[in-house]
């Protein structure tokens, strides 16, 4: 979000319509917040944490496509390559949740990264749903409260981090300098309330 700082301004403008200042968005919104949930989308689509996923291995002779896959080989999915296919996603280096929406809603003609972002067939990973889930809610938690600002370097130029990914097996951003503050006095208290909220859970 501190790179693309019109991106955080839409999402704010669909927050602000949908949940407004006097609460947190809740799961019940999920509907409504097309862009949010865009966002999440692209976010696993652009900087996806596994881009190879995982090794799985042949148990028995295959074939895929006239290629014969021999049992006992190794198959590597390159999955950052599906979800950076330039006649998929044009520009797909640029961050744009705009495409996956038509009309106001989501479309569903779009490849949707998160049928290739947690694996495949029998192994698929079972947290899936638990982390979309929670994807969703932090943006929208996270956007709704606070002002995402980004770092410049000592010349003012925005700091690019998007090219920026620590390498193994999962990738992330390598370090994003960026501050964050709140979005008013009405967000102020959300998030007071909310941590006086969870301490006393503790
Ligand atoms: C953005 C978050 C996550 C991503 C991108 C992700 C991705 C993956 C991928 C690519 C695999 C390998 C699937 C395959 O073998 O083809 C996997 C496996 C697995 N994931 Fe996740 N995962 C995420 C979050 C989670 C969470 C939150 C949990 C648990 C609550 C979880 C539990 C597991 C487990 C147990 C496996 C092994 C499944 C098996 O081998 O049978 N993952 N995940």
């Amino acid at each position: 979000m501190g790179l693309y700082p019109e991106i955080q301004r839409k999402a704010q403008e669909e927050l602000d319509r949908i949940v407004g200042p006097n609460r947190l968005p809740e799961f019940s919104d999920y509907d409504d917040l097309i862009y949010v949930q865009a966002i999440a989308l692209e976010s696993m689509r652009w900087m996806m944490v596994l881009p190879l996923g995982v090794p799985h291995r042949v148990t028995r002779d295959d074939e895929y496509k006239g290629f014969f896959i021999p049992a006992g080989s190794t198959i590597i999915v390159n999955a950052w390559s599906i979800l950076h296919d330039p006649d998929v996603f044009p520009e797909p280096e640029n961050f744009k949740p705009e495409r996956f929406i038509k009309d106001g809603r989501l479309d569903p003609s779009v490849r949707n990264p998160l049928e290739y972002a947690f694996g495949f067939g029998r192994r698929v990973c079972p947290g899936r749903h638990l982390s979309s889930a929670s994807l969703f809610m932090t943006i929208a938690s996270v956007l709704h409260t606070l002002k995402i600002n980004p770092a410049e370097d000592e010349d003012g130029n925005l700091f690019d981090g998007s090219t920026m990914l620590a390498a193994g097996l999962a990738a992330g951003p390598n370090r994003v300098p960026c501050s964050a503050s709140p979005r008013s006095a009405d967000a102020e208290h959300l998030i007071r309330v909310w941590c006086s909220m969870d301490q006393e859970e503790q």
